[in-house]
């Protein structure tokens, strides 16, 4: 998507973090934004925010792990702007531990918001984007636990191998037309995502027990991460050339090279 002049941008988890500034970025490119978020004072926050420098901004209040909350959303972006043409998947949460201490819980609630939304939101956004005909983009916000195992991590790496699978199927049934595909492979991004339990239903019942310990040290990780509003500048740079694959932290390149050599040298093997 080269110009975003005057388009319609949907950006879920907007009212924090990467998502914020992704919709604040896509504002002052001067796309109409409608922002969705579970968290409902914190999405009028980032609303009026918004508003207040003069950007066209809607809010939503929308579950992304659950498909009627999205077509909700959906059905209200279209009656706010009449078109769509960027969906921007971005929603997440994390809850990890040791592989056999996860609550299934936490994998529902993981594989909901991260890698079932984006499922959802592409059914129920996709059709008026071709349909309207005038081009269009879908960036999902993915991660390199999209192609890494990391350990303690299982929910989120599962998700965002999915995110990687289903950015990467999407790009090749949409190639030649004038819909874009990229994700987002980012590592640590300083957010509020170590307060993730924050927006956790309670549909999802027993969380996994986490040490206090492990909680502040992941707490201090995110603490340490890249800006948002870098991760927003590289997408939208990489959404504006239609790259598939949009890398934002550089010093992460020998942690995929190993593991594609790793891959790689198991072939031989065939
Ligand atoms: N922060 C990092 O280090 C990092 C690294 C790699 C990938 N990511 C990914 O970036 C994306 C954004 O996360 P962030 O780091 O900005 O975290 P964040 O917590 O700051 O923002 C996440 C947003 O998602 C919203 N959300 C949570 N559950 C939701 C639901 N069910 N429906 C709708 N909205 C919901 C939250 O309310 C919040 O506004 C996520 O997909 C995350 O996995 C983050």
């Amino acid at each position: 998507m080269r110009e975003f002049d005057g388009k319609i941008a949907f950006v879920t988890g907007a009212a924090s973090g990467i998502g914020l500034a992704l919709a604040r970025a896509f504002g002052r490119a001067n796309m109409r934004v409608m922002l969705a978020d579970i968290e409902t004072h914190a999405l009028n926050a980032a609303v009026a925010e918004l508003q207040g420098t003069g950007i066209d901004a809607r809010g939503v209040e929308c579950d992304v792990a659950d498909y009627n909350s999205i077509q909700r959303a959906a059905a209200e972006t279209l009656a706010a702007f009449g078109k769509v043409h960027l969906l921007c998947n971005n929603a997440g949460v994390i809850a990890g531990g040791p592989m056999e201490l996860i609550t299934l819980g936490d994998w529902e609630w993981v594989l909901g918001v991260e890698l079932m939304s984006n499922i959802y939101a592409i059914k129920a956004f996709l059709p008026h984007i071709k349909a309207q005909g005038e081009g269009g983009h879908i960036v999902s916000v993915a991660s390199l636990a999209g192609f890494l195992g990391i350990p303690g991590a299982g929910p989120h790496n599962v998700a965002k191998f999915g995110v990687v699978g289903l950015s990467e199927t999407l790009a090749a049934e949409v190639v030649g037309s004038s819909i874009g595909v990229s994700m987002v492979c980012c590592s640590i991004v300083r957010t509020q995502i170590d307060r993730s339990a924050r927006n956790r239903p309670e549909r999802y019942g027993q969380r996994t027990q986490t040490s206090a310990a492990a909680d502040a040290q992941f707490a201090a990780l995110v603490r340490s991460g890249r800006e948002p509003d870098e991760i927003a500048e590289k997408t939208m740079r990489g959404i504006s050339n239609n790259e598939l694959y949009i890398f934002t932290h550089p010093e992460m390149r020998p942690m995929l090279e190993d593991r594609f050599q790793r891959i790689l040298a198991a072939y031989p093997k065939a």
